[in-house]
């Protein structure tokens, strides 16, 4: 039943493709063609023009819908030098990875090489690596972290931030962290004293790690964060 669907809609979505037109119009006397969206219709009363593209030969080789009309649509000179063979892949990981973290890296991978970035550098971890913000105290002062529960991704990087009723801190529990992770190179050894100072750390093992804060431990001052 689901499979049926997923063929129907991949030939809805070939048929789209095949009408890839241009609007042609008249602009100060001289005739200029605008890219319409896969898809869309030719506006009445005005001409258009068809693509002309093997979009079935593109099929056979895998490439990204997306990557057809990127690459119709795109008539500038970063076009040209740009690594499509990389985008395409990079949008097919989009499209196909079940994992949130790979589809999240892909994504960002392939919008730096349309943005002009080399493969190199979109390929490096640090690249699509996010840095995600947990507040310390709540806006009434309360002693909670901010979120409390935190899902990033390995490479990723927390900055936790002093906001009320400090000092805080930031320890690990060294039962309740990934086996191989040393607890003291990830925890404070000192305090945020000041609202608006900051403590950051990345984390490259997966796993779950729970975390407190010394000063108010006793108070429940505690959260999880979890890298996948
Ligand atoms: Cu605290």
């Amino acid at each position: 039943m689901a499979e049926t669907n997923l063929r129907a809609s991949k030939d809805e979505m070939s048929e789209g493709f095949s009408e890839h037109l241009d609007l042609e119009l008249e602009i100060e006397g001289e005739r200029q063609l605008f890219p319409l969206l896969p898809g869309v219709k030719c506006p009445t009363g005005h001409t258009c023009r068809a693509r002309n593209f093997d979009y079935k030969a593109a099929h056979i080789h895998s490439t990204a819908p997306m990557v057809n009309s990127l690459k119709q649509n795109f008539k500038t000179s970063l076009a040209a030098s740009m690594n499509w063979e990389e985008v395409n892949s990079n949008l097919n990981e989009v499209v196909n990875s079940g994992d949130y973290c790979s589809r999240r890296n892909a994504m960002a991978r392939a919008a730096g090489l349309m943005a002009g970035l080399s493969a190199a550098s979109v390929s490096k971890p640090a690249y699509a690596a996010e840095t995600k913000e947990v507040l310390m105290g709540n806006d009434s002062g309360l002693l909670v972290f901010v979120p409390a529960k935190l899902s990033i991704c390995k490479g990723d990087t927390v900055k936790w931030i002093n906001n009320k009723a400090g000092p805080h801190n930031v320890v690990f529990d060294e039962d309740a962290i990934p086996q191989g992770v040393d607890q003291e190179s990830i925890s404070m050894s000192d305090q945020l004293g000041e609202p608006g100072d900051t403590f950051s750390m990345s984390f490259s093992t997966p796993g779950t790690y729970e975390y407190y804060c010394e000063p108010h431990r006793g108070a429940g001052m505690q959260a999880v964060l979890t890298v996948a």
